[in-house]
């Protein structure tokens, strides 16, 4: 088949900001994705076809691991990372599910140390006693102790964002995407924004309803917007075989519509490190593996069988739900993490659908922090003064509810504190 001339489609509307009429913005941006396809000379329903028989592969080779009993999760050695050793079936098979465990990333014994430290910090602030309940309905819960702690400053997950181990597998990871594009470099992969974000402690004893199946990578935007349209042009205009999951293209520079679940930061990677011993049926993440599944996600509206005004459900300021009535085949690749040690860290493309398992009666802590792999590119640089402020002042990030909680503790981490790559990462250097 000859490659259609994409510069000869017709062009796509778009909405740098959300729009003030939705249902009408994507019926109107449907129909123009079904024209672009249209006029590539394959139908939207070939293009999806091209995806599912893919998708369809995936899911079958995930079921049938699972149904032998062995991990679908891929996992690597710290020191193999470290060493620059990493088996290539190993990064074979962490290219095509897109997800990780990285096994001793830190020492057990530094992990619990930082996990201690986590407690200690905020005890010694009385945190507990001025615990004003969840700042936003992301995480609610209506324990009166936090699951989710909105402490952003701690020594211990300072050490942990700027610890060279950290910077080492989020090079790796960076590393799997192309980074360099179009003759462009989309992010310098040996350098990452420090991130802040929560942590997670969840006790022994906990029944939670966990979290259902999402992505975070945006919202409408990702049709919406003209950086995204770009970011994802193989989808939309006919070139499907083309399209890459690890290309950045286009990705690194596009707008967002701002919403309480949004990240301001371009990530490679989610991820957290793990700072207890979590059994896999424990109510840990489980993620839908499937490197490609984007296409999937993007294409499924386009279909005849979804209302015109329906974005299978997307819409601005809530997280990107993935649910059984449009992405039954996805679904059944829903796969969790093997059990993880304090020390381990999970890591998930950014596209990647995933949830938390409900849990009830708890064994053990479920403690987690959240630091992900954000190389420095154009977006996460306009992130970093918001953060640099927020570091300096102990608020609450940009990203995150305005709580604000540690700007009067004296023992948070402070700017002497920092190591080079901590610099590099807030932008000081
Ligand atoms: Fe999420």
């Amino acid at each position: 088949m000859t490659p259609p001339d994409t510069a000869v489609l017709p062009p796509l509307p778009h909405w740098e900001q959300a729009p003030a009429d939705i249902p009408a913005a994507v019926t109107q941006v449907k129909a123009a994705l079904r024209a672009r396809i249209a006029a590539s000379g394959r139908t939207v329903e070939d293009v999806f076809a091209v995806v599912e028989r893919q998708v369809m592969a995936e899911v079958g080779e995930i079921v049938a691991v699972r149904d032998r009993g062995e991990e679908v999760w891929p996992v690597i050695d710290y020191a193999d990372i470290e060493t620059g050793s990493v088996p290539a079936e190993a990064q074979a098979l962490l290219r095509r599910r897109g997800c990780l465990v990285v096994r001793g990333h830190f020492d057990r014994d530094h992990a619990v140390g930082w996990d201690r430290g986590i407690v200690d910090y905020v005890e010694s602030n009385h945190f507990f006693e001025h615990y004003r309940g969840p700042g936003d309905d992301f995480f609610a819960s209506v324990r009166s102790k936090p699951e989710i702690y909105p402490v952003y400053w701690s020594p211990a997950q300072m050490q942990a964002r700027q610890h060279d181990r950290m910077a080492r597998v989020q090079a790796f990871l960076n590393r799997q995407w192309k980074h360099e594009s179009d003759g462009v470099q989309w992010f310098d992969p040996a350098r990452n924004l420090l991130y802040p974000d929560r942590i997670r402690r969840r006790p022994p004893g906990t029944d939670s309803a966990g979290l259902g199946t999402h992505l975070d990578p945006g919202t409408l935007d990702l049709w919406m917007t003209h950086g995204y349209q770009k970011a994802f042009r193989h989808v939309f205009d006919g070139t499907i075989e083309q399209y890459d999951p690890w290309d950045p293209a286009y990705r690194t520079t596009a707008l967002q519509y701002p919403g309480t679940t949004m990240c301001s930061a371009f990530r490679t990677f989610q991820g957290w490190t793990a700072m207890s011993d979590m059994p896999h049926h424990q109510g840990v993440l489980h993620t839908v593996p499937v490197s490609g599944a984007m296409a999937y996600l993007l294409l499924r509206p386009l279909l005849a069988d979804v209302p015109a005004d329906d974005m299978c459900g997307v819409t601005i300021s809530r997280a990107f739900p993935a649910v059984d009535k449009w992405h039954h085949l996805l679904l059944q690749a829903l796969s969790g993490i093997p059990d993880v040690h304090a020390g381990d860290s999970v890591w998930w493309h950014c596209d990647m659908i995933h949830s938390v398992a409900p849990v009830a009666n708890q064994q053990g802590w479920g403690n987690v922090m959240y630091i992900p792999a954000a190389p420095w590119c154009p977006r996460n640089e306009q992130y970093a003064p918001s953060v640099r402020e927020a570091f300096l002042t102990g608020s609450s990030p940009g990203d995150f509810p305005a709580e604000h909680y540690e700007r009067t503790w004296p023992n948070r981490f402070g700017f002497p504190d920092l190591n080079e790559t901590g610099r590099r990462g807030l932008g000081f250097d």
